[in-house]
């Protein structure tokens, strides 16, 4: 059951007309068929199938080591569960930086096995011939600036980007050669709340934050940090609308004591 009336699938074109109307779009990560059924029977927007998988639930620090097979596996798990977000899938790294030709090339692969909606690239003008390329193809492209963390070796800290002029100048061209290409999205990561209102302003296609303040249009957050799963991830700009880490342990004590002291199953649980 939606928690939304409006149960039509959203579009890359629903998502430009909500940023004229002045509506906040709502973007949440999932990876798998059984939360992405939540995320989208609750209504969310965009559901995007983040690299930060690799983090979540690969364990590996980066986002660097997922493959375009594991990102495929998980977006063809979340597309079987969603029936009205737009469901954007991540081009994980390596996939899309070589040259514009790998780029599509893999890109292709991500839409025709996934069935997914749209993807996101993170970059700017240097990856601009891979975007149009991509969007050439027919291929929604949502774009990626600020921290981009498949470019965590580089920037060597997870700390707010663009806080010095040179980077922001550069922020705000990248953002506008992303939206000149075509792309229906612009993803800005941990930058100053000033300069995200600034590019979101500037932009007619929607701009989605995650830390970067309440201007955008729109919020992205990964699910599991947003439920409280995970104990020891807590930047400012995360809010927790769950302590699920602590239902989570109690609901799995209580079954583990109930096993050992045999009172599961009982008479009415068994065949
Ligand atoms: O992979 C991801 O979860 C993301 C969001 C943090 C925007 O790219």
């Amino acid at each position: 059951m939606y928690l939304v009336e409006d149960k039509r699938k959203v579009t890359t074109h629903r998502l430009f007309q909500m940023k004229q109307e002045g509506k906040k779009i709502a973007m949440l990560t999932a990876y798998d068929y059984t939360t992405a059924q939540i995320v989208d029977a609750a209504g969310m927007d965009i559901i995007l199938v983040g690299d930060s998988a690799s983090n979540v639930m690969a364990g590996n620090m980066t986002t660097l080591p997922i493959t375009l097979d594991q990102m495929i596996y998980h977006a063809k798990a979340v597309v079987r569960a969603t029936q009205r977000a737009l469901v954007v899938c991540d081009m994980p790294f390596g996939t899309y930086q070589v040259n514009p030709t790998e780029g599509v090339t893999n890109a292709i692969r991500i839409m025709k096995e996934s069935h997914c909606d749209a993807l996101k690239l993170e970059g700017g003008v240097e990856i601009i011939d891979t975007v149009k390329k991509i969007l050439d193809a027919g291929i929604p492209v949502c774009g990626h600036l600020g921290l981009t963390p498949q470019s965590i070796n580089k920037f060597g800290t997870y700390t707010v980007r663009a806080r010095e002029k040179a980077e922001a100048d550069k922020l705000v061209s990248d953002a506008h050669a992303l939206e000149e290409a075509g792309c229906f999205a612009v993803v800005l990561e941990k930058i100053p709340a000033l300069l995200a209102e600034q590019v979101t302003k500037e932009l007619k296609i929607p701009v989605i934050g995650i830390g970067a303040g309440g201007g955008c249009d729109g919020q992205v957050l990964v699910v599991a940090d947003m439920l409280g799963m995970s104990k020891d991830f807590s930047p400012k700009f995360l809010r927790r609308y769950a302590d699920l880490n602590s239902i989570m342990l109690e609901a799995i004590g209580n079954y583990i004591t109930d096993v050992k002291s045999g009172d599961f199953p009982n008479e009415n649980e068994q065949y």
